[in-house]
């Protein structure tokens, strides 16, 4: 393996991995990537029939069942509907058991955000380079703020061939950010105010969300950065389980097909460590509070 990925030999989600010389808590929050080889997320025969693009609503890239149980993104009707809600449900449970074990004391503070099954085969989707996740990039969403929330990710692959999800790995957050910080545009408290006002934002965005959005987007639209940053391709075999904070590990995705993808909210203060996470470097680089 490499200094970017942590592979756990752990095949049950409700087991905490097995002390293999490395601490996966630090590993996590200091923005690597934790790999678990063989960890299936098995379907039953019924949810077999999903492993198809064309149970997606026109325009839509991923099938998603928010925290109160709606599903999003689908064509079915309502038998198969609900044994699709079923399934997400079901991978829900796995990846917050595997978070539970893995991570005891985030439990208390997680906040459940959509889990999603995305159906789409990655090459040749055409997007706009700033919604083009083939180009690396650590998450920031512009219409969602995180508001003192980290984003953590649990990610599956269930292609059925075996194919695998093959990423790119980018250098450490705090290099991206030494790099990005001096080209990024200032923040401006009134436009935050105002793209609240004008709901095209869900809550007001602070200086951290600015900073960590225009980073999303300075790192795409550098292709030459792009091509030259420190990056390794990993593929990510099917049966496999990967787990990173995707809004400060930098990643790209570049083929694959079918993957269950659970997100999580932490607060940042409920962090094991406190001086590692993407809030404390930027303050430390930028000598803002930012908050
Ligand atoms: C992303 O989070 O950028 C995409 C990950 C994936 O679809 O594999
Ligand atoms: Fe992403």
């Amino acid at each position: 393996m490499n200094r970017k990925i942590i592979e756990l030999a752990n095949t049950d989600w409700r087991h905490a991995p097995a002390n293999g010389g490395v601490d996966p808590i630090m590993a996590l929050e200091t923005g690597k990537v934790l790999y678990f080889p063989a960890m299936p997320f098995t379907l039953n025969d019924v949810e077999k029939a999903f492993l198809t693009s064309t149970i997606l609503a026109p325009k839509k890239r991923n099938i998603s069942l928010d925290a109160n149980g709606k599903l999003n993104g689908v064509l079915l009707d309502h038998e198969a509907r609900y044994q699709l809600a079923a399934m997400l449900a079901r991978f829900r449970g796995c990846a917050s058991e595997l978070i539970a074990s893995l991570l005891p004391s985030y439990s208390a503070w997680l906040r459940l955000a959509p889990t999603s099954y995305r159906p789409m085969q990655v090459e040749g989707r055409a997007q706009s380079w700033r919604a083009d996740d083939r180009r690396l990039h650590v998450d920031a969403f512009p219409s969602r703020p995180n508001n003192g929330e980290r984003i953590l990710r649990v990610f599956a692959n269930i292609n059925p061939q075996g194919l695998p999800r093959v990423w790119r790995i980018g250098e450490p957050f705090e290099e991206v950010a030494r790099r990005f910080l001096p080209r990024l545009k200032v923040f401006s408290p009134w436009q935050a105010r105002v793209m609240h006002a004008l709901h095209i934002t869900k809550t007001r965005r602070s200086e951290y969300d600015h900073l960590m959005l225009q980073m999303h987007d300075a790192m795409k639209a550098d292709l030459d950065y792009q091509s030259k940053a420190d990056q390794i391709s990993m593929a990510f075999p099917a049966g496999a389980v990967w787990v990173c904070f995707s809004d400060q590990t930098s990643h790209a995705v570049m083929s694959g097909q079918f993957m269950m993808e659970q997100t999580f909210h932490l607060p940042v203060e409920r962090q094991y460590y406190p001086e590692v996470h993407p809030l404390a470097i930027l303050r430390r680089l930028t000598g803002r509070i930012l908050t």
